[in-house]
């Protein structure tokens, strides 16, 4: 990637020249503003403070060791000591053409192998899935695509949430409150009622019903034979469910190892952890205290329970036993950090290492009034309701734009696609740690940074090939040396060339710190710049068949980027729209 090559070109141009040119400076990235050229390099500026010299000086002195004719028609030192450079016309199509050689690697080539461990989605069984969990499984899915693209091994792991207490409340309410000819008929329903009977009990103040929960609950995972069977019997309802919504999302995970798998670990762990002089005894629990901090992780209650972290520090422990990971990442919001602040530095006193581990917090899900994201009744919105209601809407916005002639049947299709796309892509083109508003106006609106604009997009792009009678594969198979030669000639078709090849770096950007906005903002800057280009740049009727077969092919490659950029945020595409 042309990144790549620059980063390597200035290593060895400052390579013996100062002593020390390790550090978190960014050799080289992408100029923000075309009159700064296309990449560029503030480098001189660290190195001028270090050696007490004036920074154009020393960038002078760099550019004269630079050794990048092959790539740059130009390279210049600029304001303060900025070093600006601009792709020569030749190494761009050369660029372009491999990109076009690997259609579905796009060019990319792979990093080193890293094994992740991707720890998310994580509902909590039993209790209705809510907006939260959608974040985590939207993110996490997109995360795990794109380092997978890259060529890491990714395992996913959904911890989810099936030993809590919500299951005392089922229990309990299972034993004295179920309506069982309902429950025969409508399972689901029917638990999620007595959820929400018992549930408004306890929050109502009766004291008497949360203490015969919580005793459901000690029974439970003592191994009552009575709470592990209606356990068993409940579970499966509540997962088919689940695995509804994953289904509706695209979603699969490579283990589903809930917290119920570590119950039998977790007293083994507290003794082995008290036994090191790790976990202590307080106030009648036990916990691990950390140095400077007073607040200890309790990892057994008074009363002899477990807690979550309890289940987390079993989880790590058989993590690095089965899977040797060199990343585990953690999708929740923001309100678990102290938790996994916590449980990291635990892992540190355990002496676990040679793992990075590392908390992908994210913020919440906001109703338009400000709040956080509720329906009317009050109660947090089940998933598979928001699901059907974006699918309707969205059935209503392509319906309504005229745009499409199809079928009745095609329509579902495109509405299923548009709706789920667009619950998608609004998420994640929000900076992952701020609140966004949901709001089904704004994520299916047909122009702006939207699902359904890209998936317009791509659709569009797509069409110039069934216009002109083009077979996509035939176009690519045949162009030779003869009849193509990339050309560059107007600014709008050098803008997109330089847009489409940088590809690779826009997903290396994402991954860095997990973060697919960046993937999506790059992907809205291709389609503009495709708008552009095809506003400015006839295609069909260019001058001649050099020029025809040029633009073709820089519309099947912002066609195939399109795709494959969705594809790896878990979004579909719609050949028309
Ligand atoms: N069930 C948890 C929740 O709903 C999320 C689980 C996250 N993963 C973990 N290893 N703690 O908040």
């Amino acid at each position: 990637m042309i990144l790549d090559q620059l980063r390597l070109r200035f290593l060895e141009a400052v390579k013996d020249f100062y002593v020390d040119v390790s550090g978190n400076f960014d050799l080289v990235r992408p100029s923000q503003d075309v009159r700064f050229g296309d990449y560029q390099s503030n480098i001189a500026m660290p190195f001028a403070k270090r050696l007490s010299r004036n920074p154009r000086e020393v960038a002078g002195e760099i550019v004269s060791r630079l050794k990048v004719d092959d790539i740059c028609e130009s390279v210049e030192v600029a304001g303060a000591g900025f070093i600006n450079m601009a792709l020569s016309e030749s190494f761009l199509a050369a660029q372009v053409c491999k990109v076009f050689s690997d259609v579905v690697g796009l060019g990319i080539s792979l990093v080193g192998r890293r094994r992740f461990i991707v720890d998310y989605s994580g509902p909590n069984v039993a209790k209705p899935m809510h907006v939260g969990h959608l974040r985590s499984t939207v993110l996490g899915n997109a995360i795990t695509r794109m380092l997978r693209f890259r060529g890491h091994d990714v395992i996913t792991d959904n911890h989810l949430g099936d030993w809590g207490t919500q299951f005392g409340m089922i229990i309990f309410g299972y034993k004295n409150y179920l309506d069982v000819d309902l429950y025969n008929r409508q399972p689901v329903e029917e638990l999620s009622r007595i959820y929400r009977l018992v549930r408004g009990k306890m929050d109502a103040g009766d004291v008497e019903v949360s203490a015969a929960a919580l005793r459901e609950t000690a029974k439970l995972h003592e191994g009552d034979a009575d709470n592990l069977k209606i356990w068993r019997e409940v579970m499966p309802y509540s997962m088919d469910e689940i695995d509804l919504i994953y289904k509706r999302l695209g979603v699969m995970f490579d283990y589903t190892l809930g917290e119920s798998f570590y119950h039998p670990l977790l007293s083994g762990v507290v003794d082995d952890l008290v036994k090191r002089g790790i976990a202590c005894e307080t106030d009648g629990a036990i916990g691990i205290f950390f140095d400077g901090s007073d607040v200890p992780m309790l990892i057994r209650k008074k009363d002899g329970a477990f807690l979550y972290g309890t289940t987390d520090i079993a989880t790590i422990l058989y993590r690095m036993r089965e899977f040797k990971p060199d990343v585990i990442l953690y999708l929740t919001d923001f309100r678990q950090s102290l938790h996994f602040e916590q449980l990291f530095k635990a892992a540190k006193l355990m002496g676990i290492e040679g793992v990075e581990f590392s908390h992908v917090k994210f913020g919440a899900v906001l109703g338009e009034d400000g709040k956080p994201f509720k329906t009317r009744s009050g109660d947090t919105v089940g998933l598979n309701g928001l699901l059907d209601e974006a699918e309707r809407r969205a059935l209503e916005v392509v319906k309504a734009s005229g745009r499409l002639d199809l079928a009745e049947a095609e329509y579902d299709e495109v509405a299923r696609r548009v709706g789920i796309g667009g619950i998608i892509y609004a998420d994640l083109s929000q900076n992952r740690e701020s609140d966004y508003v949901f709001s089904y106006d704004k994520m299916l609106a047909l122009n702006g940074n939207t699902a359904a604009y890209m998936q317009y997009a791509y659709a569009r792009v797509r069409s110039i090939f069934s216009k002109g009678n083009i077979d996509v594969d035939k176009f690519r198979s045949k162009l030779t040396a003869e009849n193509f030669k990339p050309q560059l000639k107007t600014l709008a078709e050098r803008m997109l060339a330089l847009e489409i090849v940088r590809f690779g770096d826009a997903i290396d950007f994402a991954i860095k710190d997990y973060r697919p906005n960046l993937l999506t903002a790059y992907l809205y800057d291709l389609a503009n710049k495709y708008s552009t280009f095809f506003e400015q740049c006839p295609v069909l009727r260019a001058e001649n068949e050099l020029t025809k077969n040029a633009r073709l092919m820089l519309c099947d490659l912002t066609a195939t980027t399109l795709k494959k950029g969705l594809e790896l945020l878990g979004i579909k595409t719609v050949e028309k729209m």
